[in-house]
């Protein structure tokens, strides 16, 4: 009997990796669960198993190379990786932006990123059909004001996976790029703006029907169910109520 096959996904205490979490489980995935906040992960690990599913979970700061290399000795071989860990800090104007906000998020999206993929390349590789999944976001392919820093942590993390693409072309392992727009987690915006759940809740004031972690979930399990030789090099999901980072749909 083959070995039921393994994904691991960063950043799943919350939002969109927790969604992924629970949908790879039902789409017959072991799944992996790791992100800093150990008591939410084993919680969400123990709900994935009582769902007669297998999970497991791991606390792991993405941007401390030291502990990667370490939790990625423990696999020979992967079939999934997902590079959820991330976000955004802060909305200031380049102006005035604060340049220890910038090396955060830079060090999170793209060296966290960067960390994870480097380690658990070799044992993606030598399962035979490998992929690698980065959740850029569409940040990641154009801009807005007050975007400034994530912004240029998103193009750090869509050029990654393009480079990726490009160097390992010819091995058994696949790059996916998932890049959503408008996303209503319960704390991206809170974690973008400090706690301050005055202004969270502004960023989707009067958006009939942000995307839910569920639908970013959903597109990242579609594609990663797809055929071995069918590579989703990126996918860009929004909702229907936003045309572009800076056009959103909202009512009075
Ligand atoms: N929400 C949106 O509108 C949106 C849109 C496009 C793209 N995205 C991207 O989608 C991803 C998930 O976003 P979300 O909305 O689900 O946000 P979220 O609810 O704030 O989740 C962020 C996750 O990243 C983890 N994380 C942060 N820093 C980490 C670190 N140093 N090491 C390990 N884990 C870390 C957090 O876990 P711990 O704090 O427990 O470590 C948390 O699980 C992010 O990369 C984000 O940039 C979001």
């Amino acid at each position: 009997m083959a070995a039921t096959p393994i994904a691991v996904i960063t950043g799943a205490s919350s939002g969109i990796g927790a969604a992924t979490a629970r949908q790879l489980a039902a789409a017959g995935y072991r799944v992996v669960l790791t992100a800093r906040r150990k008591d939410r992960i084993e919680a969400l690990a123990a709900g994935i198993n009582e769902a007669g599913h297998q999970a497991t979970a791991y606390a792991l700061d993405v941007t401390d190379r030291a502990a990667v290399d370490e939790f990625a000795s423990a696999f020979r071989t992967l079939a999934v990786l997902v590079n959820n860990a991330g976000g955004a800090l802060g909305a200031d104007p380049v102006a005035s932006g604060d340049p220890a906000d910038w090396r955060q998020m830079y060090e999170t999206n793209v060296i966290g990123t960067l960390n994870v993929t480097q380690a658990l390349l070799p044992a993606l590789t030598e399962s035979g059909d490998g992929t690698v999944v980065i959740l850029s976001s569409t940040a990641g392919l154009s801009t807005y004001e007050g975007g400034g820093g994530y912004v240029a942590a998103k193009h750090g993390e869509h050029v990654l996976a393009e480079t990726l693409r490009l160097e390992i072309v010819g091995t058994p392992v696949r790059v996916i790029e998932v890049a959503p727009g408008m996303v209503k987690t319960e704390e991206f915006a809170t974690t973008r703006f400090r706690g301050d759940t005055e202004k969270a809740a502004k960023v989707y004031a009067g958006v009939d029907a942000p995307l839910t972690a569920d639908d970013v979930a959903d597109t990242i399990t579609w594609a990663v169910t797809r055929p071995s030789h069918v590579n989703i090099d990126l996918l860009v999901v929004r909702p229907r109520a936003q045309a572009s980072n800076s056009k959103v749909h909202r009512t009075a």
